[in-house]
């Protein structure tokens, strides 16, 4: 009986293989309109011929004719007098970027309203293709009809940090391309690197160009002792911005001022405000080296450098930075207070005169773009000063600066660090990850991203032009790295910048992006495989003290898993629905595919003590970015790692953390202990002091520690500090714990003056 099944199956595999592969047009990004009919198909095979006509639809036919022989072999004319495939730009849509696909037994007709349009569609066709070698492939008869959701639909790319080729850029290009992104934000400046020559200042590329070494992990000290550097000529820059427009793809440069200067400094030391001397900084963060805003020359070399850049590129955007300025050294320049007289600028609101002597450089900045007709782009820190109502504003520390520029009626463009950074972290388990800054943004939390600020309706939302992801590269030494960081989130990202938001479902998602997978493997791109991984969600139960625990995978994949700490295998459980855990407990889970081919490893440990999964209240919030899974987080028995933005911590900046928890019955306890994670050049400090107070009714609550601690220790500048709060035993049913924050940081620190977070995990008690 057996055996005869298998004859049968095998007969039937045989007939598949000879007939023709299907396409399907359920791609990423999803296409807003697709109506399948139930005429015969086109067959695709060596007998098709793309037909267009003028030199740039030809260039689309062949682009479209290699797409077609790298995913399946067929070999395709271009105006050759097979059966049509046929591309046109004679599609009537206001959005010059909308596309029509007509697949009918005769012939496959591609219309755009624009050749961008066209272009997207192309690659609409292109991602429908499987990835197989075939003789002829079936395109279902169709009617599709699509556009772009937003008109700006962005990666940005740090090349500063690490340098990266023409070739691994145009690569990069690529990828935009395959996702239907439209703006390539070219990150080209910064301390750790000049990357683009600059006719009229040699030596920011001569010297600028090359630091002569890296620290080595998160500024342990240690240095690599290894040159690393490089740059575009102009001619490079300009062949890249003409492969990206190839593409429908816009470069806006970005020339990051007036701070994240240091190697322009290490250049022309007399660009700021102590002469130097500077060197070409070789750690990471924020450098309190800055050009001098109350020097002349200072402001001829920024309109020197952007109109030479604007000579290279022809993008209306031009982005001139604006992020992270430190003001310490303007505080004391003669030349940038005389400024502040001279201009009579006040402090207003929380910026003092110094902060707002930035937007004195901003408007030099935005003039001498608007001088020749381009659109001046900066970092939310723009809206530090008052800016012209066309500037844009690139909302990066979460979407605060979008909403505040567009209640000014500005332009906005959202990259929150909450959702489109791609240097942070995409798993939780970060042991088995390339080092990164930190963070947790799995494709998930991009997926569920919305561009356009809740608080923004009506006519504020119009100035919402999209959402891009941004990479900044201290930690991404190589290209590989810069795929698997980018790969499959920017997916996520391109369903979210280009889908209609009904249509948005990360379920159909997980099910659509095996085929765009294929099209990475076959084109060797490293991607994070996360999804074929096993992704676990928590839910505390704080009515059974327990939490419930949920384990996904991709689809056509088995999750096996154990509670003991030992490796999963084939012969352990197979996950098939929610499950509670409320004692101690080793999570290993691992999926597994048909041929039980095993993908990494999930884990986690749960330990329970009486506070584990108990009723936490948070008397204040944390800080919009740390928010997480809310109060939950501080007792749902996992700890928090080194990494602060894990996921696993809660960050407060100003307000204290204020939490009381309810263990459901009072029972005798001698201790409450919390951790703090550390993090000091992000301001990522210790806690300032803790109130903690006891109570058996939840009103009357008695103080039994409150203890402000001594300054910042200098010393301690990364690592998990346990906080043990012993008290003399006593029955208790509710434990208010109150962690302060340190709100003026030291004068020896990088930021003095700043606030310091505190980020804080695991509440336990005994
Ligand atoms: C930024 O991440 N400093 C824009
Ligand atoms: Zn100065």
């Amino acid at each position: 009986m057996i055996k005869k099944l298998w004859i049968v199956l095998a007969a039937t595999m045989a007939w598949t293989g000879a007939a023709a592969q299907t396409a399907c047009y359920d791609v990423i990004p999803l296409p807003n309109e697709v109506v399948k009919l139930s005429a015969k198909p086109f067959v695709l095979d060596a007998g098709t011929s793309i037909n267009a006509s003028g030199d740039e639809l030809v260039r689309n036919a062949e682009f479209l004719a290699r797409y077609i022989k790298e995913s399946t072999g067929i070999d395709v004319a271009v105006n050759g007098s097979g059966k049509p495939v046929k591309l046109r730009t004679t599609l009537h849509n206001d959005n010059d970027e909308a596309y029509s696909i007509s697949v009918c037994a005769d012939s496959v007709v591609i219309d755009g309203a624009s050749p961008a349009g066209l272009f997207r569609g192309i690659q609409t066709l292109r991602k429908s293709l499987p990835v197989a070698k075939a003789k002829a492939v079936e395109l279902p008869a169709v009617r599709i009809l699509d556009m772009p959701r937003f008109g700006y639909r962005g990666a940005h790319f740090d090349v500063s940090r690490h340098f990266f080729s023409v070739d691994e850029v145009k690569t990069f290009i690529d990828m935009l391309a395959l996702h239907n992104l439209n703006t390539f934000h070219w990150h080209l400046t910064d301390d750790q690197g000049w990357r683009i020559e600059i006719k009229k200042y040699p030596r920011l590329t001569t010297i600028g160009s090359m630091r002569k070494e890296t620290v080595i992990g998160r500024n342990s000290g240690k240095y690599d002792g290894k040159p690393h550097g490089g740059f575009y000529t102009q001619e490079e820059a300009k062949e890249i911005v003409r492969y990206a427009a190839e593409r429908y793809i816009n470069v806006i440069p970005e020339v990051d001022l007036p701070g994240h200067m240091v190697a322009a400094l290490a250049a022309y030391p007399h660009l700021g405000c102590t002469g130097g001397p500077y060197e070409v900084w070789t750690q990471w963060g924020v450098s309190p080296e800055v050009l001098c805003a109350g020097n002349d020359s200072t402001m001829l070399f920024i309109s020197d450098v952007l109109n030479e850049i604007m000579d290279i590129f022809p993008s209306k955007y031009i982005h001139i930075g604006g992020d992270e300025c430190p003001k310490s050294r303007w505080h004391e320049c003669p030349k940038c207070q005389a400024r502040i007289k001279a201009e009579g600028i006040t402090a207003k609101g929380k910026f003092s005169a110094d902060d707002r002597l930035q937007g004195y450089v901003t408007h030099y900045a935005y003039n001498v773009v608007k001088k020749r007709g381009r659109v001046m782009i900066g970092w939310d820190e723009i809206l530090e000063s008052d800016i012209p109502s066309d500037a844009i504003v690139t909302s990066w520390r979460g979407d605060a600066g979008a909403i505040e520029g567009a209640e000014r009626g500005n332009r906005v463009i959202l990259s929150p660090n909450t959702h489109l950074y791609f240097d942070y972290y995409q798993a939780k388990d970060v042991q088995n990850e390339p080092l990164a800054i930190g963070g947790y943004i799995p494709v998930e939390k991009v997926y569920e991203f919305e561009p356009i600020p809740k608080q923004l309706t009506g006519e504020k939302a119009k100035l919402v032009c999209g959402a891009q992801a941004n990479l900044w590269t201290e930690y991404i030494t190589d290209f590989k790295q810069v795929q698997y960081m980018e790969l499959p989130r920017i997916a996520a990202l391109a369903e979210t910048v280009w889908t209609k938001p009904e249509l948005k479902n990360f379920a159909s998602f997980r099910k659509r992006i095996p085929a765009l997978l294929s099209i990475y493997d076959n084109r060797g791109y490293n991607y994070a495989r996360h999804l074929a991984d096993v992704s676990a969600k928590y839910t505390t139960l704080p009515e059974q003290k327990a939490m419930r625990l949920d384990l996904e995978t991709l689809p056509g994949r088995t999750i096996h898993y154990t509670l003991d700490g030992s490796e999963p295998t084939l012969q352990s459980p197979i996950f098939h629905d929610s499950f509670l855990v409320n004692a101690d407990a080793i999570i290993k889970a691992a999926t597994f595919d048909a041929d039980g081919t095993k993908g990494r490893t999930y884990c986690d440990t749960i330990e329970v003590n009486p506070a584990t999964f108990s009723k936490i209240t948070l008397n204040n919030a944390p800080w919009h970015s740390y928010t997480y899974a809310g109060g939950p987080t501080l007792v749902d028995g996992i700890r928090g790692n080194g990494s602060y933005r894990s996921g696993r911590w809660l960050g407060f900046y100003q307000k204290d953390c204020d939490v009381t928890i309810d263990l459901g019955k009072a029972m005798p306890l001698s201790e409450v202990a919390f951790n703090c994670c550390i993090f000091q050049s992000d301001c990522v400090v210790d806690a300032g002091g803790v109130v903690l107070k006891l109570s058996t009714d939840g009103k009357k609550f008695k103080t039994v520690v409150d203890e402000t601690y001594p300054e910042v220790n200098k010393e301690l500048k990364y690592g998990v500090v346990t906080h043990k709060l012993p008290f003399k035993k006593q029955k208790v049913r509710y434990i208010n714990l109150v962690v302060k924050t340190v709100k003026e940081l030291p004068q020896w620190h990088n930021l003095p003056g700043w606030g310091g977070f505190v980020f804080i995990d695991e509440i336990s008690v005994k």
